[in-house]
Parts: structure tokens; C-alpha cells; sequence
């Protein structure tokens, strides 16, 4: 029996885990990484299924998985969900009703993922998609029925990759505002646009309308046959076309800039070309471009450099655009010329490129009315180094309002120079000035110094609205009355110990201050400042978040986010923490002596005190032999009472004992009524000496205590500490009889005894007392009885 239950309770958790595994899905995992904006990063995280996420998250990044299914349950309860980003996976079969649920969606990335064909069904109910990108999968055929239909509110669609071989009329219907369609041409390059143009052109047919921006990808243009599918766009009299991934020859050039010849193109844009020819192009030079607008060339190469022509051929087309950006070409001059033709020009980006001073004066050509219109000039990222030459070349540049001189060499700036009067942005972040002069145009109204040397900013800049100091070497914030117009201010990753109100309010107009990634020392005043910032309490806002700002000082804190810290009340205000303390600790003080007083404490230390002083003088009384001690006793009861039983103890107790009487019946029947010796304190004691000692001393020479009890005695505390010490010799051992002799003057109950006096309850309690009779026939009785006692009965009959 035994033996048969260890399979059935180990198969047992098995059974479970069974159980468990089938309910829930199988090998699902989940994904936690969400933000507080609810953007789920789970990309990179080798998922084969698509995990389970919450079912709040308005982001979600799946990208570079391994995911290789898209089932129907796998997304189903997002319905808040704006962005899902499959890209990158291999996704290569997607159930009909996946995305049912994905009522808000908005982007939808299906990019790089092994789809072999598309299917309508899938994007039914997606009403509210605004960009989807299906780009780079092996489908062939894009448009046998019509895919995008339901997406009313398509604005961008990419789609096509290197599998693409057909695009069929349908496609596209149904898709009525497209902004930007992207058809992704690599096969075409190879295939269609040399072999099948008749495609290349139906394609392009179906997709190019005037309003939609064209971009051609990795399009190899040789020869003018392969640029004859362009033919329809020129039709469509497209306005903005972007080649991407260009390779083009000298004829291929030619032949596309006479296909556009007159078509209303404003943006033409290339982004990455390789010239394979020797720029001779001369065979265009009558092409109309009247209407171009902007020429963005980015990322130009030409192959073979040194027999390469210059641009000037283009002459027919430099009049007209107003923008003309070419940026990062390697490119080190433009000729006075070619510059001087650019007669529109309001507008010129020759960033990243590689001039020089000296091939700056001929690319700004001096030439009377040359770049009379310029307003933006950004020269950011060459190799320049004199802003006094720079100054000097842009000061007749009289509308100039942008001037954008970052990522240069400049390393120190001149005492004074002059600009253009309409001067209002400079930026020279990212040189290695250490220093800075007036020589920066008092118009300036956004000025970038980030990223230089800089440990102080020491000129004043009236109109100044926007100051960039980030990666600096600031100690301090820039005093805010030179600046009283400023109103966003960056100085991250200074050195800036803190910074506090008073340094802001010295900025009349500052709204905005970035100052996080600095060296802060947590002082209480600063973290309360800053958490207030943090919180918006204060006139200036702190716009780059408050995980930027971390403690780097005291080592405690060291690594601590500024806004979560908390320093306690007692760190931060440690002289009221004291003040307040000493004045809790008075206050309960005098509490405590008031609790004391009730409570009877000093009576209770007075007690322990004489109580210490009987123990000592008991153990010096020890040392005496009985015989000395019996020759000190010279009375034979100390009478302990109270003052207000005085009249009793005179009338009554004193006659009766120190002088008895004829008649007394019992002076008759006894032999020897010697009269007794009492020890009165009002009597006996020694004028001048403390009273407890006097006490102390009396009962030491007493053979007995008489303890006189009534509710008088009860009240007073000298009768106490008699009861005590004579308490305290019945514990001591003396052997001489019952000492402690106690007389009820009134009837008096152990209860009428107050409980402090523990120890007057214990001798009621355990001693017999004598009780006084209110009638006088019965006196006589209690007479005897307190002789008799006295005399220690046993011991004087023998
Ligand atoms: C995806 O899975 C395959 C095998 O199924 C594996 O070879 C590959 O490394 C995985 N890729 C990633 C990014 O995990
Ligand atoms: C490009 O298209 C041709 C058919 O036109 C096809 O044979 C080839 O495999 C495709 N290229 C790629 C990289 O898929
Ligand atoms: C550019 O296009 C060529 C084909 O013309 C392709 O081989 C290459 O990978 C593309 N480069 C990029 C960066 O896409
Ligand atoms: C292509 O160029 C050749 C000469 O190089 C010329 O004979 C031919 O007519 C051109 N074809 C077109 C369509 O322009
Ligand atoms: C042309 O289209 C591109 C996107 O491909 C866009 O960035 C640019 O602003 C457009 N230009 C004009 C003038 O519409
Ligand atoms: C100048 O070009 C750089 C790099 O392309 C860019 O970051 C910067 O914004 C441009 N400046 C202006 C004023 O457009
Ligand atoms: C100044 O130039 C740098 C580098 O080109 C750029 O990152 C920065 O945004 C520019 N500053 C302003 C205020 O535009």
C-alpha cells in the first residue's frame, strides 16, 4: 500500500504542471519592460511567440525577435494599443483575425519578417492606421485584390523589397490620402528598370499623383534606357521626389534631368548617390527647373574625384531654389561662381562637409550681390578656425539671421568683431572656445555654447532669449541680470555644485532650466528647492526631467535621485530639533516630578534612605555583644505616636506605665510593680540632632516599640519610618521578643491603612495589637496586657 502511493504523490505535481501548461498558453512568455508612459520596449529579447504584455500599453516594441507566428489570441485585449513594431523578426504567418482587436492602432510596422504574401484580412479593422510599413518581406505580388482597403486613414505606406516583382492596378485602391508611399525597387534596379520597364512604369503609374512625396531606393541608373520608367512621373508632374541609394552615371543624369524638364518639381532630394561618371552634363544645361525650391544632397560620392567637373555645369539650375542643403559630400569649396549663381539662395547647409577658412572666403564669394538673400547659413562640422575671418566674411550679409558654426575649430575668440545687425541665432557648441568676448553680437537671441572649455560666461547679451551652456565647465549658474531677457537656460553636465532661488530670481524672465547631470551637493536647502522645482511649485520649470538631477555629494547620497531623497527633520533643522527636544524633555520633566510628588516617590527615597542608614548602623550594632547592647538599653518602650495623640499618651499611657498607681488591681496581685521606663520623643529626644537619628537612636536603646495607632497616626510620616526601623529589626534577627507593641486608639481596620504603607498592613496582619477600650472597666484588663507585653513575659517570669 505504502509503496504504491510515492509514484501516485510524485506524479502528482506533474499532473499539476500538466493541468497548468494546458490552460494557460503554452511557452508564452511575458514582457515587463513598460515605462511609465506605457511604451513597451521588448525588442531584442529572443521571443519565438509574441509575449504577453499588459493590456495597457500604447507602445509596443517587438522588434529583432524571433517571433515566427502572429496567432489570433496573441493580441487580443489591446485595444489601447497606437504602436506595434514587429520589424526585424520572422514572422511568416499571420492569422486573418491578429490584429481584430487593434481598434486604435495607428503605426504598424511589419518590416523585415519572412511574409510570403499579403492578405486584405488582416488589416480589416484597423480604421484608425495611420503608417504601416511592410517593407523587405518575400512576398512577389502586391495588389491581387485590394490590400489596403480599409485603411481610410492611411497616410504613409511602404511596402516592396527584394522579392517584389509585381504591383498590380488594384493596390492602391481604396488608400485616397497617402502622403508618402514608399515602394521599395532593389529587384527593380536589376530587373525591371533595365529589363521590364513596362512594369517599372506601371508601377510608378500607380503610385506617383502630384500631392504624393516619390522616394526611389537603390535605384542603379546607367545608361538612358534605365531611367525611362521616370517618364511617368514626369507625367504625373510629381512636386517631391527623393532618391535614396542612388548610383548614377553621367548619361543616366542627363537623361533624368531631361525627363524632369519642365515638370513643376519644388523638393528634389537625394540622399546617398555614387557618381560613377565625370560630371559632364553639359548636354542638360537647357533644362526648365523654374519651380525648384529646395535641393536636399546628402552623402554624395563621387568615384572618380580627380577627373571629376565641377558642379558650375548645373548653372541653369542654381538660380531658382531657395534652399540648397549638401551635406556631408566631402565637399572642401564652392567656386565664387557657382556661388554667385545661386541668385534665390535663403538658405545654405554645407554642413559636414570639409572647408577651411581659406575655402570659406571663396565659397561666400564676395562678389558684389552674392548671397544677398541668405538668411540661414550653417557651416557646422567643417574645419574652420578664425571667427574673426568668419565675422568678416558674413557681416555683408545683411539679412542673415541663422548662422550655425558648431562642431568647428575655434578655440578662442577675438576681443571685438562685427556681425550683420540681423544676427538673432549663433551657434558654436562643440569647438573648444575657453573663454568668451564681447566679440558675440549683442542681437543674439539664441546662442549655443554647449560642449566648448567655457568656465564662466562674462559678457551680457540684453536680447538673449535661449543660452545653451551644456558640457561645460560652469561652477556656478551666469549671473541672471545679464541676461534679462533669457528665458530657457541649459547647463547639464557642468560642474555646478547647486544652484538655489535667489540665483534664479536673478533671471527676470527665466521659465525654462535644464541643469541636470551636474555635480550636486545635497544640501537640505537644495534638495528642498529642487523637490519644489520638481514639483512645479517654483517660477522656473525644470524641463529635462528629475532623473537627471543625482546627488554626487555627501558619499551618503551619493547616486541618489534629488527628487526622491528624503532628509529627515532632524538633519535638516538641527538646531530646532534640539531647542525642541530640551523643551519635550523639561515638559516631561517637570511631569514626571509632578507624577513623582503624587505618587509619594520622595517619600519612598526618604524611606530607602533612613532604611540605608539603619542596615549600617544595625551591622555596627551586630559587632557589640549582648551584653553591651543590653547595657545601652535604658528604656524599656520607645513610644511611637502621633502628635495629635499626645493628650492620650500623657493622660493615659505615661501615669499608667511610668507611675503605677496603689490601687491598680494589678500593682495588688504582683510582687514587683516596678515602674516602666518610656522614651517620649517630645521627652526624650536630643535637642539639634536629626530627627531620624534621633529616632534611630531611641529605638536602639528601647527594648520595645509601643506603636500608638489611629488614624492620626496614619497620617503622619515620621510614625512611618519608626513602623519601619523597628520592622526592619523584627527582619534583622533580634531575638529579643516580640518588639513591636501595637495599641488601636480607634478601631482601625488593616483597609483604613493606606497601601504604601505596606509594611504597617504586614505587622497588623501578622502582630496582635491591643485595642482601647472605651469603657472604663475594661482598661484595667488592657493595662495588664501592655505591662505584660512590655515586660516580655516569658523571659521576666523565669
Ligand atoms: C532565432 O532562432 C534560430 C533558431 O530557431 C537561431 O539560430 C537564432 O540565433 C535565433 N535568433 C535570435 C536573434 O535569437
Ligand atoms: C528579383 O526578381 C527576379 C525575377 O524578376 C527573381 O528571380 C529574383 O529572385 C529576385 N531577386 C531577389 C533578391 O529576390
Ligand atoms: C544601395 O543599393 C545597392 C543596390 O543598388 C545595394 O546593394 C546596397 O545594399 C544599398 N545600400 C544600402 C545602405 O541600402
Ligand atoms: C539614348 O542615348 C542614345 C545615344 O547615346 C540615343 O541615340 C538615344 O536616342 C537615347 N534614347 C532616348 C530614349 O533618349
Ligand atoms: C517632400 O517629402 C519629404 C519626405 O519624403 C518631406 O520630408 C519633405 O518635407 C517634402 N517636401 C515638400 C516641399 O513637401
Ligand atoms: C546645421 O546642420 C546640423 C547638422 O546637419 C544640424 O544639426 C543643425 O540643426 C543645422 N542648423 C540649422 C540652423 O539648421
Ligand atoms: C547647435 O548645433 C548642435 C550640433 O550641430 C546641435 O546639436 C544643436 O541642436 C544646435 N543648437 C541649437 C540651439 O539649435
Amino acid at each position: 500500500m505504502g509503496q504504491q502511493m510515492i509514484p501516485l504523490f510524485t506524479l502528482l505535481p506533474l499532473l499539476l504542471s500538466l493541468c497548468g501548461g494546458q490552460s494557460s498558453n503554452p511557452g508564452r512568455p511575458s514582457c515587463r519592460s513598460c515605462d511609465l508612459h506605457l511604451s513597451c520596449d521588448c525588442s531584442r529579447g529572443q521571443f519565438t511567440h509574441v509575449p504577453i504584455v499588459t493590456s495597457r500599453a500604447l507602445t509596443l516594441d517587438l522588434s529583432f525577435n524571433n517571433i515566427t507566428m502572429v496567432t489570433d489570441v496573441d493580441l487580443t485585449g489591446h485595444e489601447r494599443l497606437r504602436t506595434l513594431s514587429l520589424h526585424g523578426n520572422r514572422v511568416a504567418g499571420i492569422h486573418p483575425a491578429a490584429f481584430d482587436s487593434l481598434w486604435s492602432l495607428e503605426e504598424l510596422d511589419l518590416s523585415h519578417n519572412q511574409l510570403t504574401s499579403l492578405n486584405p484580412d488582416w488589416f480589416q479593422e484597423l480604421g484608425a492606421l495611420l503608417r504601416l510599413n511592410l517593407l523587405h518581406n518575400p512576398y512577389r505580388c502586391v495588389g491581387s485584390s485590394p490590400v489596403f482597403h480599409g485603411l481610410v486613414r492611411l497616410r504613409r505606406l511602404a511596402f516592396g523589397g527584394p522579392a517584389l516583382e509585381e504591383i498590380k492596378m488594384a493596390a492602391l485602391s481604396g488608400v485616397t490620402e497617402l502622403e508618402t508611399l514608399t515602394v521599395h525597387a532593389n529587384n527593380l534596379s536589376s530587373g525591371p528598370f533595365l529589363t521590364n520597364m513596362a512594369l517599372a512604369s506601371a508601377v510608378l503609374r500607380d503610385v506617383s499623383y502630384p500631392e504624393t512625396p516619390i522616394v526611389l531606393e537603390d535605384l542603379h541608373l546607367i545608361g538612358n534606357r534605365s531611367t525611362q520608367p521616370l517618364r511617368e512621373l514626369a507625367k504625373r508632374r510629381v512636386r517631391n521626389m527623393t532618391f535614396r541609394n542612388l548610383s548614377v552615371s553621367d548619361e543616366a543624369t542627363v537623361s533624368v534631368i531631361e525627363i524632369l524638364d519642365g515638370v513643376p518639381l519644388t523638393y528634389f532630394s537625394i540622399d546617398g548617390v555614387t557618381l560613377t561618371g565625370e560630371g559632364r552634363w553639359e548636354k542638360a544645361s537647357w533644362a526648365d527647373f523654374h519651380s525648384i525650391d529646395e535641393f536636399f544632397i546628402q552623402n554624395i560620392v563621387v568615384l572618380d574625384v580627380f577627373k571629376f567637373v565641377s558642379l558650375l555645369r548645373l548653372k541653369f539650375l542654381l538660380q531658382y531654389p531657395r534652399r540648397v542643403s549638401v551635406i556631408n559630400s566631402r565637399m572642401f569649396v564652392i567656386p565664387c561662381d557657382t556661388t554667385f549663381l545661386m541668385s534665390s539662395l535663403q538658405y545654405l547647409d554645407l554642413s559636414d562637409n570639409l572647408l577651411t577658412d581659406m575655402t570659406l572666403v571663396e565659397t561666400l564669394c564676395s562678389k558684389r550681390g552674392a548671397l544677398k538673400d541668405l538668411r540661414v547659413l550653417n557651416i557646422s562640422g567643417n574645419a574652420l578656425k578664425s571667427l574673426s575671418t568668419l565675422s568678416r566674411l558674413v557681416e555683408r550679409l545683411h539679412k542673415l539671421t541663422h548662422l550655425d558654426i558648431s562642431r568647428n575649430f575655434y578655440s578662442s575668440m577675438p576681443g571685438s568683431c562685427s556681425w550683420p545687425s540681423t544676427l538673432r541665432y549663433l551657434n558654436i557648441s562643440g569647438a573648444k572656445l575657453t573663454t568668451i568676448t564681447p566679440c558675440l553680437p549683442k542681437t543674439l537671441e539664441v546662442l549655443d555654447l554647449s560642449n566648448n572649455d567655457l568656465q564662466g560666461v562674462t559678457v551680457a547679451l540684453p536680447a538673449l532669449r535661449e543660452l545653451r551652456l551644456s558640457g561645460n565647465k560652469l561652477l556656478r549658474l551666469p549671473p541672471g541680470s545679464w541676461f534679462p531677457n533669457l528665458q530657457t537656460l541649459t547647463v547639464q553636465s557642468n560642474t555646478l555644485n547647486m544652484f538655489d532661488r535667489s540665483d534664479l530670481r536673478s533671471f527676470p524672465r527665466l521659465q525654462n532650466l535644464q541643469a541636470g547631470q551636474n555635480k550636486f551637493v545635497c544640501t537640505c536647502d537644495f534638495v528642498a528647492f529642487l523637490q519644489s522645482s520638481i514639483r512645479g511649485d517654483e517660477d522656473v520649470r525644470l524641463t529635462d526631467g528629475e532623473e537627471s538631477y543625482i546627488c554626487d555629494s555627501p558619499f551618503l547620497l551619493q547616486g541618489e535621485p534629488v527628487g526622491q531623497i528624503y532628509l529627515s527633520f532632524v538633519l535638516c533643522h538641527r538646531d530646532l530639533f534640539v531647542s525642541l527636544c530640551c523643551g519635550v524633555a523639561l515638559v516631561v520633566g517637570i511631569l514626571v516630578c509632578v507624577l513623582l510628588w503624587r505618587l509619594h516617590a520622595l517619600w519612598y527615597l526618604r524611606m530607602m534612605w533612613a532604611w540605608l542608614r539603619a542596615k549600617h548602623s544595625s551591622r555596627r550594632r551586630r559587632l557589640r555583644n549582648r551584653l553591651e547592647s543590653e547595657a545601652l538599653l535604658s528604656y524599656d518602650a520607645f513610644v511611637s505616636y502621633s502628635e495629635k495623640d499626645a493628650g492620650w499618651v500623657e493622660t493615659f499611657l505615661v501615669p499608667e506605665l511610668e507611675e503605677p498607681r496603689e490601687t491598680d488591681e494589678d500593682s495588688v496581685n504582683h510582687t514587683d510593680p516596678r515602674p516602666l521606663t518610656l522614651c517620649l520623643h517630645k521627652r526624650d529626644f536630643l535637642p539639634g540632632h536629626w530627627i531620624m537619628d534621633n529616632i534611630m537612636s531611641a529605638m536602639e536603646r528601647s527594648r520595645r516599640t509601643v506603636f500608638v495607632l489611629s488614624q492620626n497616626f496614619v497620617q503622619s510620616d515620621w510614625c512611618r519610618y519608626e513602623l519601619d526601623f523597628s520592622h526592619f529589626w523584627l527582619f534583622d534577627g533580634d531575638t529579643r521578643g516580640e518588639p513591636a507593641i501595637l495599641i488601636l486608639l480607634e478601631p482601625l481596620s488593616k483597609d483604613d491603612v493606606p497601601k504604601r504603607f505596606c509594611k504597617l498592613r504586614k505587622l497588623m496582619s501578622s502582630t496582635t495589637y491591643l485595642e482601647w477600650p472605651q469603657e472604663e472597666e475594661r482598661r484595667g484588663e488592657f493595662w495588664r496586657s501592655l505591662r505584660s507585653a512590655l515586660r516580655g513575659d516569658g523571659e521576666e517570669d523565669e
